[in-house]
């Protein structure tokens, strides 16, 4: 399996922050942002690892990360989005370098404590279909959200007002070879982008989509309160 770390956006929500780097670059703790959804991976034991950046400082990320070598990799891969265009349409630029396996796909400002590794081996075996992890958070109305009837995910909704349950979609997503021809299929959302929830809502109405919760810490580092709590979870995490 090879994976994909989303790390494009302007990140408007950490102006000024944001004003002449990219937010992935930011630190979180005793590290940049974009180490952690790295390390997820690595972890996990993928070592095909492709990076999308976009927005400012673009460059910077191969300066920052080279290879991979820091991390026990022999080469990073990396390509470019233009724009804003969501989360979904980084996605469809990893086609050519995902070639017909299947990816796990980490947002470049998540977080989390768990070791991804026995997840990746379910996701081998699971015939086709997508995966994605779900966290127990007080403010679920922050994120996609799933609505769970009978052990199964029936509906995500995109940041609702009135959640259905108290669980957020995590940002670790993991998808067959059919993602890509799904991405194309979709159309921008009142944002103006191509929502990741609107993927995984196809491969619910395919009956194809399987879940997992995830058991240790989980946060993205998006806004001023989760970049601060992030930081303050990795600390905790280090004095343990
Ligand atoms: C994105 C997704 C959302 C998910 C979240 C996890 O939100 O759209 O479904 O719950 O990441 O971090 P965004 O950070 O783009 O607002």
């Amino acid at each position: 399996m090879k994976g994909v770390v989303l790390a494009g956006g302007l990140g408007t929500r950490l102006s000024p922050l944001t004003g002449v780097t990219n937010k992935h670059l930011l630190p979180v703790y005793d590290k940049p942002m974009i180490y952690y959804p790295i390390e997820t991976l690595v972890r996990a034991g993928i070592r095909d690892i492709m990076i999308v950046t976009g927005g400012n400082s673009a460059g910077d990320f191969l300066r920052l990360l080279g290879n991979g070598s820091e991390f026990g990799l022999k080469d990073l891969y990396y390509t470019y989005q233009r724009g804003e265009g969501g989360i979904a349409e980084a996605l469809s630029l990893t086609e050519h370098f995902a070639d017909g396996e299947k990816i796990v796909v980490v947002l470049g400002d998540n977080i989390i404590e768990d070791n991804m590794a026995s997840f990746v081996q379910e996701f081998e075996k699971q015939k086709n279909g997508a995966r994605i992890f779900l966290k127990e958070v007080t403010d679920p109305e922050r994120f996609g959200v799933p609505e769970i009837k009978e052990g199964k995910v029936v509906g995500i909704e995109e940041k609702p007002k009135k959640p259905k349950s108290k669980y957020a979609v995590t940002g670790i997503y993991m998808y067959d070879e059919s993602v890509f021809d799904i991405v194309k299929t979709l159309k921008p959302s009142r944002r103006g982008e191509l929502e990741i929830s609107d993927v995984n809502n196809r491969y619910i109405k395919e009956g194809t989509l399987e879940f997992d919760i995830l058991k240790g810490f989980w946060t993205d580092a998006g806004t001023f309160e989760s970049l601060f709590h992030a930081g303050q979870l990795v600390q905790a995490k280090k004095r343990n």
